[in-house]
């Protein structure tokens, strides 16, 4: 399986901070926010990893991470031009993954507590198109809601007013390779962005989105309150 780490996008809910540095470089606890996705990939037992990255600070990846030697993994660079919206991002991965190959997406501002191993040899051994990880949260509305029927999700609502469950969808996904042939079929949303929402719609809409639930905790660091209690809570701890 080939894992994908999605860190380009502005920041702007982590302006100034954001100006001068990209997001995922920002400390969380004693590391770099960017540390830690690839920490789980390598946990995970994925050794080959795209890093997708903006064109400001990709110089200081480069200078933190390397090769990806120390984590034992190997790491590529793509540049995102322009933050075109995580399906855009994700895009850019298309020749990295051979037909038929399975992959895991992390975005870079998620933190996780759960180990990704079981998940990822799971869906290695199974049949399902693609798989999304929930976690209840106190305020839904700011992330991708499920709808959930029989064990699957019908929908996905990204950042609804009124929402359907009191879930989040987390920033972690697992894919067979035709998510490519998806991300080809939609269109830019309202905010001129690819959603990954609307890709996960359309595995959704063909009965092929499973969903597994996080039992440890989970939070994404790209608000000035998140990105404080992510770095409390994960302050003198390098693994998660
Ligand atoms: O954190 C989980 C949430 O992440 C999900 O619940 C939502 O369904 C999903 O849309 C996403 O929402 P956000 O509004 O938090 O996404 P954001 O724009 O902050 O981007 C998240 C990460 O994706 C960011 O750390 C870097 C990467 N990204 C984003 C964009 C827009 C890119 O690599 N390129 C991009 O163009």
């Amino acid at each position: 399986m080939k894992g994908i780490i999605l860190a380009g996008g502005t920041g702007s809910r982590l302006r100034p901070m954001t100006s001068i540095v990209n997001k995922h470089l920002l400390p969380v606890g004693n590391y770099p926010m960017i540390h830690y996705a690839l920490d789980k990939m390598a946990d995970a037992g994925i050794h080959d990893i795209l890093l997708v990255i903006g064109k400001p600070s990709a110089g200081l990846y480069v200078d933190y991470i390397g090769s990806g030697a120390p984590w034992n993994v190997r790491v590529t660079y793509k540049i995102q031009e322009e933050a075109g919206g995580i399906a855009q991002a994700l895009g850019l991965a298309d020749s990295f993954v051979r037909p038929g190959e399975k992959l895991l997406v992390l975005l870079g501002d998620n933190l996780f507590e759960d180990s990704l191993k079981t998940f990822v040899k799971d869906f290695e051994a199974g049949e399902r198109g693609a798989e999304v990880f929930l976690k209840e949260v106190a305020d839904p509305r700011r992330y991708g809601v499920p709808e959930l029927q029989n064990g699957l999700i019908s929908r996905i609502h990204e950042k609804p007013e009124l929402p359907s469950s009191a879930y989040a969808v987390t920033g972690m996904y697992l894919y067979e390779s035709d998510v490519f042939d998806i991300i080809r079929s939609v269109k830019p949303s309202a905010r001129g962005e690819l959603e990954i929402t609307d890709v996960n719609n359309v595995y959704a809409s063909q009965g092929r989105l499973g969903y597994r639930l996080l039992s440890g905790w989970w939070t994404d660091a790209g608000t000035q309150q998140s990105l404080l209690d992510a770095g409390l809570r994960l302050s003198g701890n390098g693994k998660t």
